[in-house]
């Protein structure tokens, strides 16, 4: 009689985990009608970001690029990219049309986390410490004609007010960065948000006795556009799916009426969208996503970030599978302490193939949410270009350049992005192209500098 009783609690327990595995399926329905709304809508909002400053969610930053790279880009440049869980330098040697990069050596540091909520005078002094160690290993064929300084392309991955194209004020920190709360702690401490961002990098390299300007600064979508663009002329956008997830584009200077500078040469000017942080009633939203964002950093934003990118996904495999066991004793009679963790979700062990099946569908069901709501955002842009549908009078190709650990390496995921955009293109799909543009945001941002290099005037007259 025990054993029949044991026996039939625990089916009754597996028939709950299962009701809660197929209410996460029904919430996180993102059926093509509905990516279609999501898509509109995201066009919508960026028609109002761009119409003005605060119009709509959607930033729609200018970021001050209005040529892309050509190829012609000679010399020597660094590079830093900041904003995930590591951070790089790099250097390249750029030898115009012909040679293209000729040398690149990088480093990659992970960020100590207490730096990730310390100060920004911290962590700034972390990363210019990290660029004089990697500077100081330039080897015998570095060169700089005589009386120039270095000049590095600072890619900075967060919502930045630009100034100019080398210059620029920190809106907000997103993805778990969260400096203002060490001016809680410590009212002496600097915020960072409202200042200067190459300013402070500037005030740290001189810290260290690095001789060095920074040239460009740039969202790691630009610089991803960037790197793009300087491989693929056809390159009309670029999208981040990794830590965060964001896109940039090209927009026509004149379609942006907030935009009150002079009318670029190009005509063109590229936006960053900052899609992060997109909301529309559209959006499939579950229990675990209220959850999980009142709980974060910073409620209320980056909604289309939480449910998208790498940094939250696991966190919300983790919320369901916390009510599991809390609710089905999917764990056996006692919730595992260690998921009681948030942010811990790496693997679970112990477990029997049954539960793992479970567990494995949580999982696909939550990135595949992501990975068709990233489709349908980059079908946005393609509207917002004109470009979701097929031309056949000018033959007309779309590249998007893409990069982040998420497109990189869930390859689950990059499938039902490609798969869900084909669905959404249809006849069009032809014409629209991914493009794994890796690191291309390092080099973009070299790129970047090179094409703004204090030296160029000189140069060129
Ligand atoms: C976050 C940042 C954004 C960045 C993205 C990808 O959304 O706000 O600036 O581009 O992450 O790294």
């Amino acid at each position: 009689a025990l054993v029949v009783r044991h026996r039939m609690r625990s089916s009754g327990r597996s028939a709950k985990a299962l009701a809660i595995l197929r209410e996460l399926e029904e919430k996180c329905g993102a059926p093509v009608g509905r990516l279609r709304q999501v898509a509109d809508a995201m066009t919508v909002e960026m028609h109002a970001g761009l119409a003005s400053e605060g119009g709509s969610k959607l930033k729609m930053l200018i970021s001050y690029v209005d040529n892309l790279p050509t190829g012609n880009e000679r010399g020597w440049f660094y590079a830093l990219d900041l904003g995930g869980t590591n951070f790089r330098v790099l250097r390249v040697q750029l030898g115009g049309k012909e040679k293209r990069v000729v040398k690149q050596e990088f480093d990659e540091v992970s960020i100590p986390p207490h730096l990730m909520v310390a100060t920004s005078h911290e962590l700034f002094d972390f990363v210019a410490e990290a660029l004089a160690k990697f500077v100081s290993s330039e080897g015998e064929d570095f060169h700089l004609p005589p009386g120039r300084q270095r000049e590095l392309g600072f890619t900075f991955s967060f919502p930045v007010r630009q100034l100019s194209i080398a210059s620029g004020t920190l809106i907000k920190w997103t993805k778990g960065f969260s400096i203002e709360d060490a001016v809680k702690l410590n009212p002496f401490a600097v915020s960072h948000v409202g200042e200067d961002v190459v300013g402070e990098l500037t005030k740290a390299l001189e810290r260290v006795g690095l001789d060095m300007r920074v040239s460009a600064l740039v969202n790691d979508t630009i610089g991803t556009l960037a790197g793009g663009r300087y491989y693929h002329p056809d390159v009309i956008a670029a999208v981040i799916l990794g830590t965060g997830t964001n896109a940039a584009y090209v927009e026509r200077a004149h379609a942006i009426p907030k935009w009150h500078g002079l009318l670029p040469k190009s005509g063109e000017m590229v936006i960053n969208t900052e899609w992060g942080n997109f909301r529309a009633s559209h959006l499939p939203l579950t229990e675990y996503d209220q959850a999980l964002d009142v709980e974060s950093l910073n409620p209320g934003e980056q909604i289309f970030e939480k449910i998208i990118s790498g940094m939250y996904l696991g966190e919300i495999v983790r919320r369901v599978l916390c009510r599991m066991a809390e609710e089905a004793a999917f764990f056996g009679d006692t919730v595992p302490p260690k998921l009681k963790i948030p942010f811990v979700l790496r693997y679970i062990s112990n477990t029997s193939l049954k539960t793992r099946k479970v567990v494995v569908e949580v999982c696909d069901i939550v990135a595949a949410r992501g990975a068709r709501l990233s489709a349908a955002g980059i079908l946005g842009i393609l509207k917002k270009s004109g470009r979701d549908t097929v031309k056949e009078r000018d033959n007309q190709r779309s590249v998007i350049a893409l990069d982040g650990g998420l497109f990189e390496h869930y390859t689950k995921f990059r499938e039902c992005m490609e798969s869900t955009l084909k669905e959404l293109l249809g006849d069009a799909s032809d014409s629209v192209i991914i493009e794994h543009s890796n690191d291309g945001s390092g080099i973009g941002a070299a790129l970047l500098a090179a094409s703004h290099s204090q030296y160029l005037e000189v140069e060129e007259s």
